[in-house]
């Protein structure tokens, strides 16, 4: 499922820079017994099966021996995953390992090893490992370097608890909509004031939740 997402476009590109570095660790390696099981049935009983903690144990542990890491467990019962925690992450200098679970996820004592559990949201998805991609997508974005504009992460949705201001290109007039007249003003000032202007509104609008946590902070930032 890595493959290809590590090796296309500007991730691709931090890979082979080495900015980015993906190890894929296939904790069935510490499987037990001839077939190396890594799950079992849950005990009362239920559907499916359940992952053991000795073989993902065993890895991070493994993991452990090497360098001190930052250990995450990938479930849908975690702290839901937003820019705010990407940032954060990105933050981290020591190694981070992602565990993504499968069949109906994990024992529970396998919580007690890890530092943090992420979701990517309140749904249920087959594996972790879509929600894994998302999480590095998100952090190597941050990482000096990995997208060409720097600049265009302090203005982008949720770096400021506002969503960006609305975007145009050409051409200057398609289906009878225009492109405002500010934008192709040349007055920077007046085109600053309408960017935040238009974020501001869109996110009133469309995101009334964010739009309160940013009136919040400007209200505490001014006293
Ligand atoms: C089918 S799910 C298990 C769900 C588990 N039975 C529950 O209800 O909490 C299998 C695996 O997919 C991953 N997963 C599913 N949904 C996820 C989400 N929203 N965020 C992060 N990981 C998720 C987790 O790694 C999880 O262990």
């Amino acid at each position: 499922m890595f493959a290809s997402f590590l090796a296309e476009g500007l991730i691709g590109k931090a890979v082979d820079e080495k900015k980015l570095i993906v190890d894929l660790i296939d904790f069935r390696k510490n499987g037990i017994g001839k077939h190396n099981k890594v799950d079992s049935p849950p005990y009362g009983g239920g559907a499916g099966m359940v992952l053991r903690p000795e073989p993902i144990f065993n890895a991070l542990e493994a993991l452990d021996e090497k360098a001190s890491v930052h250990k995450i467990l990938i479930s849908p019962q975690g702290k839901s995953f937003n820019q705010q925690k990407a940032i954060e992450l990105s933050r981290i200098t020591k190694p981070i390992a992602m565990t993504c679970g499968r069949f109906e996820g994990f024992d529970e004592r396998i919580r007690s090893f890890v530092d943090e559990e992420i979701s990517l949201g309140d749904f249920v998805m087959m594996g972790g490992e879509i929600a894994a991609m998302a999480i590095i997508e998100s952090v190597a974005r941050l990482i000096p370097g990995v997208i060409g504009n720097q600049e265009s992460l302090t203005q982008e949705s949720f770096s400021r608890d506002l969503l960006e201001y609305s975007q145009y290109t050409r051409p200057l007039e398609f289906n009878g909509m225009r492109v405002p007249d500010v934008l192709t003003s040349g007055n920077h000032q007046e085109i600053a004031k309408w960017r935040l202007k238009d974020a501001e509104r869109k996110t009133r609008n469309k995101r009334g939740d964010l739009y309160d946590r940013y009136l919040k902070r400007s209200v505490s930032s001014d006293t």
